[in-house]
């Protein structure tokens, strides 16, 4: 489907840093549809993209047929490489360029009990999946976790709409981190997990929820912040093996960005080492995993890796594109 020209309509302020953008068809026509969890991806000016999750807080709105307005919403992050500046700049009037609607944290489709985990901004697709299970008469709870009160996006509406099936969590106020245990402890594993929150929540969800043997099928994930250096990031090589060609993948840039500015074809989506789209075979070297994809024991055997975030720790990798 070919990309949408959307026009804003409506920015709202909505937790310090964190703004709502409303949007329609520049036409004025009627939107493609999505299901929760979906997200669009917008166009920067330098050719880039970010994606980001459709909000939708009406459980009486079916999305999937199609609607007349996108909702997002959008932190300024501190160390914003250009998507979120990009955004907290749009006003009222203004155009942006998108891909229509994807999916790939979607809700299963068994209509089971289900516990949604948001940390911040998380919250945007958890949101629309609330609504939607709210929408079918579903048995969920939604743990939405922030930093301080006051920080938490969309949070008004979310307890009009949840009464008692929203727990908040404050880390000033209970002095630390959520609880992930005692979430998985008021739960069981015949229950779907659904977490959105920066990477460092999303593994402890995984760790948690493995040591209690919750079947992989029913733990679901997106991770929502864009990949950052690390300290003690060097460059390295690395070597196409169908061709030979080698290529220095610098620090800040990922070997996706590298190929294709070489002119390379490479199929990949989330660019955050969440959807195991970019997978790649290793044929040698040692890869730095920086995904959320692969199982512990899949790191250790190096045989493949997602080569939107991950590194390396050898001085080269031969990979087999
Ligand atoms: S593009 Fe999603 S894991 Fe690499």
């Amino acid at each position: 489907m070919s990309e949408l020209e959307l026009t804003v309509i409506g920015v709202a302020e909505e937790a310090p840093l964190v703004r709502a953008f409303h949007l329609e068809a520049v036409s004025g026509g009627q939107l493609p549809g999505y299901s929760p969890g979906s997200h669009i991806r917008v166009q920067l000016p330098n050719g880039d993209d970010r994606p980001y999750s459709l909000v939708n807080l009406d459980p009486s709105i079916e999305t999937e047929k199609g609607v007349k307005h996108y909702r997002l919403g959008v932190r300024l992050e501190e160390n914003s490489l250009g998507g979120s500046s990009f955004m907290h700049g749009l006003s009222p009037g203004d155009r942006i360029l998108t891909t229509p609607p994807k999916n790939e944290f979607a809700l299963a489709g068994d209509a089971g009990p289900a516990v949604l985990v948001a940390g911040g901004i998380g919250i945007t697709p958890i949101a629309s999946m609330a609504a939607e299970l709210l929408r079918n008469n579903c048995d969920f709870l939604l743990h939405y976790s922030g930093r301080a009160q006051g920080s938490l996006a969309f949070i008004g509406p979310l307890r009009d709409l949840l009464g008692e099936r929203l727990i908040e969590h404050y880390d000033d106020l209970t002095g630390g981190p959520l609880d992930i245990d005692a979430v998985l402890s008021a739960s069981d594993a015949s229950q779907h997990l659904y977490v959105c929150g920066p990477k460092g929540m999303i593994e402890a969800m995984q760790i948690a929820a493995r040591a209690r043997d919750w079947p992989e099928a029913r733990i679901h994930f997106e991770l929502f912040t864009p990949p950052v250096p690390q300290t003690g990031d060097r460059p390295f090589e690395i070597e196409v093996a169908s061709t030979g060609e080698s290529y220095t993948i610098p620090v800040g840039e990922s070997i996706i960005q590298v190929l294709e500015a070489a002119g390379h074809d490479l199929i990949y989506d989330c660019q955050r080492g969440d959807c195991g789209i970019c997978q790649t075979d290793v044929i040698s070297g040692e890869p730095d995993h920086r995904d959320l994809v692969l199982t512990d024991s899949e790191k250790a055997e190096g045989k493949v890796m997602q080569i939107c975030v991950s590194r390396a720790r050898s001085v080269k990798l031969v990979l087999d594109l």
